[in-house]
C-alpha cells in the first residue's frame, strides 16, 4: 500500500500524470511555476508542463518575462502540481536550464499560427497602455509574416527544471496524507518519508 520507495520517481510522475489527463480536467498540464531574482523575494504564476523526462520538466516562455529575469539572475525554480480529482500533489525543485534551441524551434513549430504570431505580438511582463495595442502587435506581426514561416523569436524559449528534489503527495483521510520525497544524489535517488 502506499507510494513505492523503490520506484523511479519519474517514472512515478509518467504513471501520475497520465492518470491526470484521464481525470477529466480541462488543463492537466497546468502547474505553478515559482521563481525568485536575485532579492530573494518569491514570485509565482500558472504555466503549462509541456514536455517531462529523466533530464527534467520543460516549460516555454519568453526570456525577457519577470520569471525569465528572475531566471536569469537565480536560475533555480519550483514547480507545484495538483490534481484535485486525485487529491494529488508534485512537487519538483531544482536548477533551471533552457533547452536546445533545436528542441524549442521544434516545440514552437508545433504551436497553432495565432499562438506563434501571439508570442512575437507580446512583450510579455512589460507595461502594456491599451489591449488596443496588444491587438496592434498581432496585426503587424500577423502581416509581417503573412503565410510565410513563422520562426521562433529570439527571446521565447523553454525553460527545463532538472529536479533535484520530487514530492509525492497522496490525500487520505483525517489529513493523514501519505508525503514521499525523492532527492537526487551521487547515488541515484534516494527516498524520504515526512509527516503530512
Ligand atoms: C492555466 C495557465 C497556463 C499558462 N501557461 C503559460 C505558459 O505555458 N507560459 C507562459 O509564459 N505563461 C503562461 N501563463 C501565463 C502566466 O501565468 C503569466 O501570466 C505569464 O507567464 C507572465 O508571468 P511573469 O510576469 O511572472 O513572467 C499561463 C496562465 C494560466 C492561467
Amino acid at each position: 500500500m502506499g507510494i513505492g520507495a523503490d520506484r523511479d520517481p519519474i517514472e512515478l510522475f509518467g504513471e501520475w500524470y497520465e492518470a491526470a489527463q484521464d481525470c477529466g480536467l480541462r488543463e492537466p498540464s497546468a502547474v505553478t511555476l515559482a521563481t525568485a531574482g536575485a532579492d530573494g523575494r518569491p514570485s509565482a504564476r500558472m504555466v503549462l508542463l509541456k514536455a517531462v523526462d529523466a533530464k527534467g520538466f520543460v516549460i516555454y516562455s519568453n526570456f525577457e518575462s519577470r520569471k525569465g529575469l528572475q531566471i536569469k539572475e537565480n536560475p533555480y525554480a519550483a514547480l507545484c502540481f495538483h490534481w484535485m480529482p486525485l487529491g494529488r500533489q508534485v512537487r519538483v525543485e531544482g536548477a533551471v536550464e533552457q533547452v536546445s534551441d533545436a528542441e524549442a524551434d521544434a516545440y514552437f513549430a508545433s504551436r497553432d499560427r495565432a499562438s506563434r504570431v501571439g508570442a512575437w505580438a507580446s512583450r510579455q511582463s512589460r507595461p502594456l497602455k491599451s489591449l488596443f495595442e496588444l491587438e496592434r502587435e498581432v496585426a503587424k506581426f500577423a502581416l509581417k509574416f503573412g503565410l510565410g514561416t513563422i520562426p521562433r523569436p529570439p527571446f521565447w524559449t523553454g525553460f527545463r527544471i532538472v529536479p533535484e528534489h520530487i514530492e509525492f503527495w497522496m490525500h487520505r483521510a483525517a489529513r493523514l496524507h501519505e508525503r514521499l520525497v525523492f532527492h537526487r544524489s551521487d547515488d541515484g535517488w534516494q527516498t524520504e518519508r515526512l509527516y503530512p
